[in-house]
């Protein structure tokens, strides 16, 4: 890719950034476009978040993503806020026009064309989401506006759950995580795992599932080994996603914001590898 003085650029501000694949996968797609756009991750503590956002008006960057840990600690230093951020209160990309700053979060709409890609769509299914933090706020929005049916959340903590199960909808239910308790699963249409933990500690299942086959066990998380709670699909014959789905659909969304441009879906593909 050459750089010139027509070249813009794009980056991610995380907390690691290291190991992110966004880099390859935005590069790639600006580079078969030939676009005149870079994507630099970019290592922001959390006490230089105000000066990282400042920089993005202060450098005329044209977009960044946000990941892990500012995509809600990022909000109060923009302009304003797209319904997507806004709904479930966290932002992945900002784009800049002129120097106003707007949040997007386009991991919902990611998620959901995921779904859409595997052939699933969501409306009228029952769903179960472990966890209720932000990536469950996310995809719980996103499903509850793709018209699922039902959802059930299941956490550590309650109040989480209840507050979450508020905020998406007066229809979703909520219930504890007790370890190790067995969930009947014969109705449930989609279970999508959230939680920060593995799902097996010393051997033992988080969870146990029961008449599961026909259940889509979705993992957000992606990497080389496959999680435990996938593993645990396969081993019925469930079918079973993985999170590098979600990652490439949310960076086309996310590309498209960056450039006005139509993702080059097979090229972004071939960068995560999938
Ligand atoms: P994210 O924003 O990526 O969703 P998060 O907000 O840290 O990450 O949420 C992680 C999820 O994992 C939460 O649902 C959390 O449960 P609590 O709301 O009870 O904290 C869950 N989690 C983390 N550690 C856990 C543990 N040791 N046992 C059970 N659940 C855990």
């Amino acid at each position: 890719m050459e750089i010139s003085g027509m070249t813009q650029v794009l980056g991610l501000f995380g907390d690691p950034v290291l190991y992110s694949l966004s880099p390859a996968m935005h590069n790639a797609a600006c580079s078969y476009l030939q676009l005149p756009y870079v994507y630099i991750p970019f290592r922001v503590e959390k006490n230089d978040l105000p000066a990282a956002v400042a920089a993005i008006r202060a450098l005329n960057i044209k977009g960044v993503n946000i990941t892990v840990p500012h995509k809600e600690a990022v909000i109060p230093f923009l302009d304003q806020l797209d319904e997507s951020a806004r709904r479930c209160g966290a932002v992945n990309t900002i784009i800049n026009n002129d120097g106003v700053l707007t949040g997007y979060n386009t991991d919902g709409v990611g998620f959901i064309d995921s779904l859409r890609e595997a052939d699933f769509n969501p409306a009228g299914k029952k769903a179960v989401i472990l966890g209720a933090g932000g990536a469950a706020r996310a995809v719980g929005s996103a499903l509850v506006d793709s018209g699922v049916k039902e959802i059930l959340i299941i956490n550590r903590t309650v109040a989480k759950a209840e507050r979450l199960a508020r905020l998406l909808d007066q229809h979703v239910r909520f219930q504890q995580l007790i370890l190790g308790s067995t969930l009947e699963l014969a109705d449930i249409d989609i279970i999508i795992n959230t939680l920060s933990i593995p799902f097996k500690e010393q051997g033992e299942w988080l969870l146990n599932f029961t008449s599961a086959q026909r259940t889509l066990f979705y993992d957000l998380r992606y990497g080389q080994m496959p999680s435990d709670f996938l593993t645990f699909a396969k081993t019925i014959n469930a079918p079973a996603l993985d999170g590098l789905g979600m990652l490439l659909h949310q960076g086309a969304r996310a590309f498209s914001l960056f450039t006005g441009k139509e993702a080059p879906l097979a090229v972004m593909r071939s960068a995560l590898a999938l």
